[in-house]
């Protein structure tokens, strides 16, 4: 097995009182995405700026190695194998979009025909060549988180971090964004991301850790995490209350009616078969519904599921949560 590009033992990070990082263990593979979820405040920005070096991990800390180089002792070196893109851009509004790359490229110790090459290749890959010698300021949100990304691939770093590359972004600058890092990882590159949105870690990521509290809550695949909760369903709906009152008499003791709005809800794993057997039911009881959803679980159910658990923890000093018989 090769080293990991990313390994990290016991990560800490405190402010003063406040506990951001309360002990972190991470193994990232080359080569593959990362995408570390968590809700504001969760301390995202924090482990991407210590992986980064460019705050210093916390008292108590483990062994962290990026890129086969100790964070300790060779942060020189940790450097040199990095790009990173943070979560407010880096851009220079005053200055042209290719008199960013260049000036990138300078600190990168390029030769200057090197770097106007390097610049030119990545202002056309990321569509700003003809935006080139604009200030960057004209720049559209997502003209310049492009550009903030190019500047980022300039030395060609083996490993990247992306804090919320996509915020602000339409869905199309979003789709391209993903295209974009869907290439890298072809190229070899390992990919170490933070967003907000479940869904760009589901399209994206080939390992999701839901950070929070300062720990990591729960990590694992897109489909091992959705696993982990029961959120899986069938919904029914009824014009006819007759119908309804049938249906869930029917359909047994795990359906959880909604009187007002007439609809019945079951758990259910989706597939054909379960389906089918709450359809032979129905058909057996000379039911039809009116309309029928199947819901199956995605990583907003994860991350509800997980950060809910801690919140209903939270208020316990405070006004009690109401527990699911009382809502009944
Ligand atoms: N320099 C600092 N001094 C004191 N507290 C800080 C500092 N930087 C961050 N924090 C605190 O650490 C916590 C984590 O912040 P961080 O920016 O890592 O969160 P995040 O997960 O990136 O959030 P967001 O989704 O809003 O970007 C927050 O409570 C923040 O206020
Ligand atoms: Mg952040």
């Amino acid at each position: 097995m090769t080293n990991p590009a990313i390994a990290a033992n016991g990560l800490r990070k405190a402010y003063g009182e406040k506990t951001v990082l309360d002990g972190i263990d991470l193994s990232i593979p080359a080569g593959t995405v990362f995408a570390l979820l968590g809700p504001n405040g969760a301390g995202k920005t924090t482990a991407v700026k210590i992986l980064s070096t460019l705050i210093p991990p916390g008292q108590g800390s483990g062994a962290i190695s990026v890129g086969g180089h100790d964070l300790a002792t060779d942060a020189q070196a940790v450097r040199a194998a990095i790009g990173v893109t943070g979560q407010f851009s880096a851009v220079d509004g005053l200055i042209t979009g290719e008199e960013n790359m260049l000036l990138m490229a300078d600190l990168h110790h390029l030769s200057k025909a090197e770097g106007r090459r390097v610049a030119a290749d990545l202002l056309e890959r990321f569509d700003l060549t003809e935006a080139a010698k604009k200030p960057a300021s004209t720049y559209s949100g997502g003209m310049k988180r492009r550009l903030d990304i190019a500047m980022t691939l300039v030395g060609g770093p083996r490993i990247i971090f992306l804090d919320e590359p996509t915020t602000g972004l339409d869905p199309r600058s979003r789709h391209s964004m993903w295209q974009m890092i869907r290439g890298l990882v072809a190229d070899g590159v390992t990919v170490f991301l933070t967003t907000q949105y479940l869904e760009e870690a589901d399209e994206l990521a080939d390992r999701i850790a839901v950070l929070h509290h300062g720990k990591i809550a729960a990590e694992g695949t897109a489909d091992e995490l959705k696993r982990i909760v029961p959120g899986g369903h069938v919904r029914l709906r009824f014009t006819d209350p007759t119908a309804y009152r049938a249906a869930a008499a029917a359909l047994g003791d795990e359906t959880v009616r909604d009187d007002e709005v007439l609809a019945l809800q079951l758990p259910s794993d989706g597939t054909q078969r379960d389906l089918r057997a709450v359809l032979d039911r129905l058909d057996a009881a000379g039911i039809e519904a009116d309309e029928l959803t199947v819901h199956t679980p995605d990583l907003d159910d994860v991350f509800f599921a997980l950060t809910e658990t801690e919140a209903a923890t939270d208020t316990a000093a405070g006004i009690p949560a109401p527990s699911k018989e009382t809502v009944r």
